[in-house]
């Protein structure tokens, strides 16, 4: 088997074709796709019509597949080894745009990487289109390597050794959502996070940014949000993003130590149907790879604790 990549963006993002992921895909061939990933960050599969059963079976190539807790307390219509990128009820019918599932739902659509939060964060995702509305509903995605790269000196100089803490309790609050299941907020602390990393696989360093970033540990909490948001919006640019229009039968890979993504706006009276898997990091956890100076800043009582907490 031949498979082919092109790039399909000037500094990330390539087009995999010649292989069929509805089958088993042989060790030499996978080994092909991990190292595009390591160097595009993000893969595009087309024509790939998966069961849930073949998306899992690929997906364990790359990793632990990651469980998602049942955050908003709804009854769910995927098993947790997915998470469901729909606006479907449980028994698969359309929610109403009003349901309060639908608005935890949109903060998808706030720049982030998937499991931030968790203490064991997300290598990758993998999500495939079952169902597309005839207009909106695309995917963006925005590389963190080349926004770092293209960071000033001094700027890469001010963030190389900061970390911040992250929380989905921090990013849903962003739009209003409060109504999380009453054992989230305890399963799932807020989490320290390095803002730059070196990856050995890609030889790139990446910045790492995400809506559920909410401040910076031993700054001021304003003072911290500003630049996470100054960090963000230069990051995003439109130079840095992959605009992905949703086919059915597409597979999306990305990988989340280094690129960010949200979903766009689209008819909420249409179906739109996406189905994620989620593997888990392995080496590049906080406790892991943080330098011991990193670690003890967040040992230290942070001054600002009281207010951060009371903000999320
Ligand atoms: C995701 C995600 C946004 C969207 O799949 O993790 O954030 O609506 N998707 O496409
Ligand atoms: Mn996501």
């Amino acid at each position: 088997m031949t498979i082919s990549i092109e790039p399909i963006h000037p500094l990330f993002v390539a087009e995999v074709a010649g292989v069929d992921l509805t089958d088993p895909v042989p060790a030499d061939v996978f080994a092909e796709i991990h190292a595009a990933f390591d160097r595009y960050a993000v893969l595009v599969f087309r024509g790939q019509p998966l069961t849930d059963e073949q998306q899992l079976a690929f997906t364990k190539n790359f990793g632990p597949v990651e469980t998602a807790p049942n955050y908003a307390g709804a009854a769910l219509r995927l098993s947790n080894e997915f998470t469901d990128i729909s606006n479907l009820d449980y028994q698969g019918n359309l929610l109403d745009p009003k349901d309060r599932l639908v608005g935890y739902n949109a903060g998808n659509q706030l720049w982030h990487t998937d499991s931030s939060f968790k203490a064991r964060r997300a290598k990758c995702s993998l999500l495939s289109a079952r169902e597309i509305p005839t207009t909106g509903g695309a995917t963006e995605y925005a590389d963190m390597r080349a926004a770092y790269d293209a960071l000033p000196a001094e700027k890469k100089a001010q963030v190389a050794e900061l970390v911040a803490e992250h929380s989905i309790a921090h990013s849903r609050s962003k739009i209003g959502f409060d109504g999380f299941n009453s054992d989230i907020p305890g399963a799932l602390p807020s989490v320290p996070q390095r803002m730059v990393d070196f990856y050995p696989d890609s030889g790139r360093t990446s910045l790492y940014l995400a809506s559920h970033a909410s401040h910076i540990i031993g700054m001021p909490l304003a003072e911290g949000r500003a630049l996470l948001e100054e960090l963000i919006e230069f990051a995003t640019q439109d130079r840095f993003v992959y605009h992905h229009d949703w086919t059915v039968g597409d597979l999306v890979i990305w990988d989340n130590r280094c690129t960010m993504h949200r979903g766009r706006p689209y008819d909420l009276t249409q179906r739109r149907v996406l189905h994620r898997t989620t593997v888990s990091d392995v080496v590049t956890a906080f406790e892991e790879r943080a330098t011991a100076e990193q670690k003890a800043s967040v040992a230290r009582p942070d001054v600002l604790e009281g207010e951060t907490r009371a903000a999320h």
